[in-house]
């Protein structure tokens, strides 16, 4: 099926999902069913125990009578977008077979890639629209923009802070929206993360060192996602934060990506493209 527009002005297409059986793969296909959205298929790593299982039934909504499929290209089918939030190795490997399909657009929010990881998803936005974003929630995006813009007007002498807390399975740390934040606040104070990133305070020599940005992470029970940005002088402590409260607002802002990405030229995008919020 392909991307086209109802007689009502509503937008319709198709999706693919990666990792399907996964907890945001679940709450994709059911957000993408409760849209309306076709769901033409899902892909599951070949050690998954889901593979016998209906994609629909896994996302707890009616029988689709489609099982994941192992290899992305039959996964696409005939999908106009394919969204995945999986592992690094298996979003890259995607990337590289969806040039064989007819998806015309990728919503990328799996996190953890390498700088040459990144390259490579760079080089696939040549011949796809993707929008790659470590947190698709709406408030996270405009905690960024808050980040960006108090990085730049409080001067190096205010200490920024980055506190992420996510559930005891999450792999990689700091979280993509940590970074993501970090990322944010360096561009605030002109120079690249890479420059200002803290590395972690521990040992007998780890003060501070002035105009860097230090991240803290703690793992533990089920907790989806809480983001904290704190600006510190001597005289005030200023503190911008931001809780999830249920997983399906990731899935949710990844369908209006999707919804957006399917009209777009190829390009690297981010959700601040989707929702406006570039250069502010
Ligand atoms: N950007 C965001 O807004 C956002 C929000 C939540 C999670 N995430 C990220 O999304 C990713 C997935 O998170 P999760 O909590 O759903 O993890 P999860 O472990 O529950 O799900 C990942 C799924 O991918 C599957 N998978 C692994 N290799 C595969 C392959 N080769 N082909 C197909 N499927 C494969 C796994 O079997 C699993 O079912 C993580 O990187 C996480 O950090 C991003």
């Amino acid at each position: 099926m392909c991307a086209m527009t109802d007689s009502a002005g509503t937008q319709s297409f198709s999706v693919a999902i990666a990792g399907v059986a996964g907890r945001m793969g679940r709450q994709l296909v059911g957000a993408a069913l409760d849209s309306g959205l076709d769901v033409t298929g899902g892909s599951e790593a070949p050690a998954s125990e889901h593979l016998g299982s209906d994609i629909g039934e896994l996302a707890g909504r009616r029988l689709l009578h489609l099982k994941p499929a192992t290899d992305p290209v039959s996964a696409a089918g005939n999908a106009d977008v394919w969204i995945d939030f999986t592992r690094p190795a298996a979003t890259l490997a995607a990337l590289d077979s969806l040039k064989h399909t007819r998806v015309r657009a990728a919503i990328i929010g799996t996190t953890g890639f390498t700088p040459a990881e990144e390259a490579e998803i760079a080089r696939a936005a040549n011949g796809l629209a993707i929008v790659k974003a470590g947190n698709f929630s709406v408030g996270v995006n405009l905690l960024q923009a808050l980040t960006r813009m108090a990085a730049e007007r409080l001067g190096p002498d205010w200490d920024i802070e980055i506190y992420e807390t996510h559930h005891r399975r999450k792999v990689d740390a700091p979280s993509g929206t940590a970074l993501m934040l970090g990322e944010a606040a360096a561009e605030g104070r002109g120079k690249p993360l890479s420059e200002l990133r803290a590395p972690p305070y521990d040992g007998p020599d780890a003060k501070r060192r002035a105009g860097n940005i230090g991240f803290a992470v703690r793992r533990t029970g089920g907790v989806i996602g809480d983001h904290e940005v704190s600006f510190g002088s001597d005289m005030e402590l200023l503190t911008l934060s931001h809780t999830a409260l249920d997983r399906a607002v990731f899935a949710h802002g990844a369908l209006s990506a999707a919804a957006w990405a399917v009209q777009q030229d190829p390009g690297l995008y981010n959700m601040n493209d989707v929702l406006g919020l570039s250069g502010n």
